[in-house]
């Protein structure tokens, strides 16, 4: 088989390494990939909001399977133009996307089949903002409608700083669009799982569930980003528990949208609250999380991916059983300095070698670039350095031994990834 792989973070780097594991695949080409990824996939550049683009490289390439990793294709009908030259396609059409790219549909679809979720007022205006905060209690959480990079949430500790950052919102002065929506929701407290099922549109088959770790600041602190690290364990999803978000979560979000008319096909992330009164949906995704994926797929014995990926796509997921290693996984993010704000880049990256040595460790490159056949900084996110052990300290130990050997300019990542679940798991003892 030939594949392409829509993206260029660490995800996708996860899922060309994934990939590769499988001898039926004979090529993979990445579109636009990055420095890592240019090891193991031919990469080409695509721009990765431009649908014309990204069609052009895949009816060059003529792919026996395309996946797309990144939101922003999925938002802009990747695969339902895919689709429509008769390709196959791993992912969800543009809309039942929707599922990420607008918060309000996912908000109303969940009122609509009965989801837990949180309660909330979608507003219109400034004015139906500071209507609808009468009735909320802080903290407040301000969320943006549109796709923001992880970034359009804000968890507010007055209603004038919810009214603030909805202010902000409307005005186009947090990311440079205005949005016409913002939802305001109640404040929800638990540990937080992401939880991904593969699906065909009608059967689902759930992965390894994962913690991201959004904030930039250890102890949780400091402004959202797409994910400064993750752990992958069983212990985070009991089977009866997992059973549980499949019958009330997942197949009535599948069975919905077939309903509507907007069949799901590819991977649903439910980013789920543990609450006092159940689980409780926080938001969905359409595609693989990022550092999730890089956490959980070195879980899979090899070959399992390209498994699923294939049963999705012809719509047989329900004939597949995962096989897992008996290993649990954790993912550190090396970040540039500045990030989740604007960061330079071009800053060489050392120590590479010597990290990837240290073993049970993989490096997966979220943001890096060639220069001169040198690996330098080229986002905000640069390294995804997933350690791998039977027990969640080992596979702690070494990813935080490989992190100790790279290096470059303004480098930073949390020392404390994985660390509240060991915690527990000893006063547990
Ligand atoms: P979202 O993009 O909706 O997942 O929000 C990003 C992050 O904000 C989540 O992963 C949570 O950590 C936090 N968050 C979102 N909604 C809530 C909520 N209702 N209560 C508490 N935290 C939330
Ligand atoms: N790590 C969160 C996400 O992929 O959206």
């Amino acid at each position: 088989m030939k594949i392409l792989v829509i993206g260029g973070g660490g995800r996708e780097h996860a899922l060309v390494w994934a990939l590769r594991q499988s001898p039926q695949v004979q090529e993979v080409v990445c579109a636009p990939g990055n420095g890592g990824i240019a090891a193991l996939a031919r990469c080409v550049p695509v721009r990765q909001n431009e649908l014309g683009d990204m069609t052009r490289v895949a009816l060059a390439e003529q792919p026996d399977l395309t996946v797309i990793g990144p939101e922003v294709p999925l938002s802009l009908g990747l695969v339902d133009e895919l689709r429509a030259h008769g390709m196959r396609v791993f992912g969800p059409a543009r809309d039942a996307a929707k599922l990420e790219s607008s918060k309000v549909f996912a908000k109303e679809f969940m009122q609509r089949h009965q989801i837990p979720t949180a309660h909330y007022a979608v507003c219109r205006s400034h004015q139906e903002v500071q209507d609808a905060l009468e009735y909320f209690h802080p903290p407040i959480v301000v969320k943006a409608d549109g796709l923001a990079a992880g970034k359009g949430v804000v968890i507010c500790a007055s209603k004038e700083e919810a009214d603030e950052a909805a202010g902000r919102m409307f005005s186009g002065a947090s990311f440079g669009r205005s949005e016409s929506q913002v939802i305001l929701e109640e404040f929800l407290e638990g540990e937080e799982i992401s939880w991904l099922v593969m699906t065909d549109g009608k059967h689902l088959l759930p992965l390894a569930a994962a913690q991201d770790y959004k904030r930039v600041g250890e102890g949780d602190t400091g402004p959202n980003t797409g994910g400064m690290g993750a752990y992958s364990t069983d212990q985070l999803l009991e089977p009866a528990m997992r059973d549980w978000l499949v019958a009330h979560i997942a197949q009535p979000v599948i069975d919905g949208m077939a309903a509507e008319e907007t069949p799901f096909t590819g991977v649903l992330y439910c980013g789920l609250m543990m609450t006092a009164r159940g689980p409780v949906v926080l938001e969905f995704n359409a595609r693989f999380g990022d550092p999730e994926t890089e956490a959980i797929l070195p879980r899979l014995e090899p070959g399992e991916l390209l498994t699923a990926l294939n049963a999705a796509v012809d719509g047989r997921v329900d004939q597949v059983e995962l096989k897992w290693k008996k290993a649990v996984a954790v993912t550190v993010i090396a970040a540039s300095e500045g990030y989740p704000a604007s960061v330079s880049t071009g800053h060489a990256i050392t120590g590479l070698d010597e990290a990837a040595k240290e073993p049970g460790v993989t490096i997966f490159h979220s943001g890096t670039a060639l220069r001169d056949g040198n690996l330098v900084t080229a986002g905000g996110r640069v390294l995804a350095v997933t350690g791998m052990a039977e027990t969640l300290q080992q596979a702690c130990d070494r990813a935080y031994a490989a992190l100790g050997k790279l290096r470059f300019d303004g480098m930073h990542y949390r020392r404390d990834i994985a660390q509240r679940a060991l915690k527990a798991a000893k006063e547990n003892s």
